[in-house]
């Protein structure tokens, strides 16, 4: 290193020369030529005579600057204190004594530095792992600063050396400084920093020279990887506790803080334990707690969410969060609650109507039953518990239907071949009916079908019924009618959502054909017997009745057998006789005129006022026959000459003026199919004076003395008034029954 040369004064001349004049009077200086001192002590030169007594001493400055110090003489010894030295005292001091004549001088250098402490070291923040740092080293108050080197070393690597060489404007002190700037590694810890700082003045003694401070590197790391151990869970139930151990690495080892995040955001210190226990869990306890992991370059957190359940306290309705029932009947809803000591119930309707039903309450049950369940209670029931300060309530919905009954089937009338029919069917109390589908099925086809959707929003019981007209025929005996109900509702869950009905078809035929027979004949003699025989078809087979006509026109029931017989008949006994073919589908009728003949009988021929009369007399000559019916009479007037019928009324003939020639034998004669009877009578008139009765004698014997029946031969005049009688008998008929 270079040095630069100490300015020293020529002050051993002068001293030479003083020692020639005398040899006793001596001069001594304490130090003797030069003197170190640090800026700042107390620094005395002391100068000292011997072989004089006393001396007069003088200190100056060989530049004759002032002392800068406080000279002080006691006997032969003089004492220049500079208290303290400092620059102004950077000379060669020079020490004379006179003695009488002689004079003695001698110099004193006085020579300072500063190097008063050991270096500093400064960083400009912790030391961190990866993060730049800056080593400051700093030499203060030293003088002279030019011969100054520092030298910063890192363990046994030197970071950096310096020398400061620069002029020296002034004297002053100055604090000398060295900076580096380095990333701590792991390497670095445990390793110091060294700042050496060495004072280059070879000319001069002092000590120390050298100056050095060690500082340890404290590396810092800041928290990282904080990690949280729950022990059992992070959710718990109410009352229980939950202990969670939070570890943070980072140099030095962090310390642990729990806090609990509050709602504002802010945190709330817990403990500064690493192990955080907390007992007697709350619901409110819940939230977010962070573990901070802390050193004195950082911090690192974690958070970790614990949740805090209600003890489980539960409520369930039954059966379901739904029932279907049928209306009418009894419905029971359950509300039952576990984990609860002394729960108390509750029970309403969603839209707060009456509850129409009985609640009965008994330690963890409530019960309200509904019988009969109806339309009041087509609602949403709601339960409530209430169990300490916590509320749970559960609802159930009561979903009604009703389908009660099998459709009922009902004709408008028996199914007759041909005749058109309604068949009803009937659903009984339905609802809603809005869903109901009724469906109509004769065998295998399907007849009728009908919705009700229209029926929507009504609350009652409604029947409704399918009504279908059709014409059966006897080809439909047998078949099935099948009435089928459907009640469309899926979303609820009962049984049965069909039902059916079925009535087997019986098609009836109404009575037809119905014919008569008669045997022998329907005209008979009075006495003989007659079997009326009727048959008719249909069906079910007719049942016969034979009635007779009343003259009213009513009938007469007489007989149900199908065969009619007449033994022994009189002649009351003609008349019309019906027969009826009887089935519920109807009636058919026929009927027959049945004639019992009777000869004429009973005959009476009469003359009025008399059968003697006189000449000019108004004489009535009537002839009535009996109670038989359809006789013919004629009334002649028997003569030799020949038989006169007479114009007859009724069988009565008016003679007026009745003359002699009218006297003689008149007949009547009566007669019909069976037979015929004659009468006869005489008319006897007399003259106006003296006249002689008028009369045939041997006529009178003849007719008066019998009455004849002759066999009937008046057929023709018979059937001729047969064909203008009602009914339908024909000739052709007529004559096979009389065969
Ligand atoms: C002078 O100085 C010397 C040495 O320091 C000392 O021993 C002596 O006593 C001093 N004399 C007087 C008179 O102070
Ligand atoms: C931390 O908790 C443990 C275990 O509970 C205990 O022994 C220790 O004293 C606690 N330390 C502090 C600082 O609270
Ligand atoms: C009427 O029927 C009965 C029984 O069949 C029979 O004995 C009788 O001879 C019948 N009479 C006539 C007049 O046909
Ligand atoms: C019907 O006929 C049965 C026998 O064939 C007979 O016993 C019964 O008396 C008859 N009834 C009438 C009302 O003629």
């Amino acid at each position: 290193m270079p040095r630069k040369m100490f300015v020293i004064f020529g002050a051993s001349n002068i001293l030479c020369m003083v020692f020639t004049i005398s040899q006793a009077f001596k001069i001594e200086t304490f130090p003797e030529n030069k003197i170190v001192a640090q800026i700042g002590d107390v620094v005395s030169l002391t100068c000292r005579t011997t072989g004089c007594e006393p001396p007069s001493f003088s200190w100056r400055t060989h530049l004759d600057s002032p002392l800068n110090g406080q000279v002080r003489n006691e006997g032969s010894n003089s004492t220049l204190t500079m208290d303290p030295v400092g620059f102004r005292n950077e000379y060669s001091y020079l020490c004379t004594a006179i003695c009488g004549s002689e004079k003695r001088e001698k110099g004193i250098q006085v020579e300072i530095y500063s190097f008063p402490k050991d270096p500093e070291i400064r960083l400009s923040g912790p030391l961190e792992v990866g993060k730049p740092v800056t080593v400051t080293c700093l030499v203060p108050d030293v003088y002279p600063f030019d011969r100054l080197e520092m030298n910063l070393l890192k363990g046994n690597h030197l970071l950096q050396n310096k020398d400061f060489v620069e002029p020296m404007e002034r004297k002053s002190l100055e604090t000398k400084s060295l900076e580096v700037t380095f990333t701590p590694t792991n390497e670095d810890i445990g390793k110091a920093l060294v700042c050496q700082a060495k004072l280059h003045i070879d000319e001069i003694d002092f000590k120390p020279k050298e100056r050095e401070t060690t500082k340890k590197l404290q590396v810092y790391i800041s928290p990282k990887n904080t990690v949280i151990s729950v022990n059992p869970s992070t959710r718990l139930q109410e009352g229980g506790s939950v202990t969670m151990t939070c570890s943070s690495e980072g140099l030095p080892a962090p310390q642990i803080f729990w806090n609990k995040k509050l709602d504002n955001g802010n945190l709330q210190l817990l403990s500064g334990n690493s192990t955080l226990t907390l007992i007697a869990m709350r619901t409110e306890d819940s939230g977010i707690y962070v573990c901070e992991g802390v050193n004195q370059v950082g911090k690192n957190g974690k958070e970790v969410e614990l949740i805090v359940q209600e003890k489980p306290f539960t409520v369930e309705i039954s059966p379901g969060p739904q029932i279907v029932a049928q209306i009418g009947d009894s419905v029971v809803l359950t509300c039952g609650v576990t984990g609860c000591e002394s729960p108390s119930f509750t029970w309403r309707t969603q839209v707060d109507s009456p509850l129409s039903g009985k609640v009965k309450t008994e330690g963890s049950k409530s019960t309200l039953t509904l019988s009969p369940v109806g339309f009041e209670n087509e609602h949403s029931y709601l339960c409530t518990v209430t169990c300490g300060r916590k509320k749970v309530e559960k609802g159930i919905k009561v979903d009604l239907y009703s389908f009660p009954r099998d459709p009922e089937i009902e004709m408008s009338g028996l199914p007759v071949n041909g005749n058109p029919v309604t068949v009803s069917c009937r659903v009984p109390n339905v609802y809603p009916s809005d869903r109901l589908e009724i469906e109509l099925l004769k065998g295998e086809s399907i007849i009728g079908n009908k919705n009700f959707l229209e029926n929507i929003d009504k609350k009652y019981l409604e029947t409704e019924s399918l009504d279908m007209t059709f014409i059966p025929t006897t080809e439909d005996t047998g078949t099935v009618l099948v009435c089928l109900a459907k009640l469309h509702i899926d979303e609820m869950e009962f049984e049965p959502k069909q039902r059916q009905s079925t009535q087997t078809l019986y098609v009836n035929v109404a009575p037809r054909d119905t014919t008569i027979l008669v045997s022998p004949s329907s005209i008979l003699e009075e006495g003989s017997s007659v079997n009326m025989t009727c048959s008719s078809n249909g069906l079910p087979a007719p049942k016969i009745l034979w009635s007779r006509q009343l003259n009213n026109g009513h009938l007469q029931p007489l007989s149900e057998n199908s065969t009619l017989t007449l033994t022994s008949t009189k002649m009351e006994d003609s008349g019309v006789y019906v027969c009826e073919g009887i089935n519920q589908a109807g009636i058919d009728r026929k009927e027959v005129e049945l004639i019992i003949q009777v000869a004429p009988k009973d005959i009476q021929l009469t003359a009025f006022p008399s059968e003697s009369v006189k000449e000019g007399d108004t004489v009535i000559i009537s002839c009535t026959c009996g109670n038989v019916p359809k006789t013919w009479i004629i009334l002649k007037k028997k003569a030799e000459t020949g038989d006169t019928v007479l114009q007859s009324r009724d069988g009565a003939y008016t003679i007026h003026k009745v003359q002699l020639e009218d006297a003689g034998v008149y007949e009547c004669e009566s007669k019909n199919e069976v037979g015929l009877q004659l009468r006869s009578l005489t008319l006897d008139v007399k003259g106006r004076g003296n006249y002689q009765d008028y009369f045939s004698p041997e006529l009178l014997v003849l007719y008066c003395s019998s009455s004849l029946i002759i066999p009937a031969i008046g057929m023709i005049i018979y059937f001729a008034r047969r064909a203008n009688m009602k009914g339908s008998y024909s000739l052709v008929e007529a004559q096979k029954s009389k065969v």
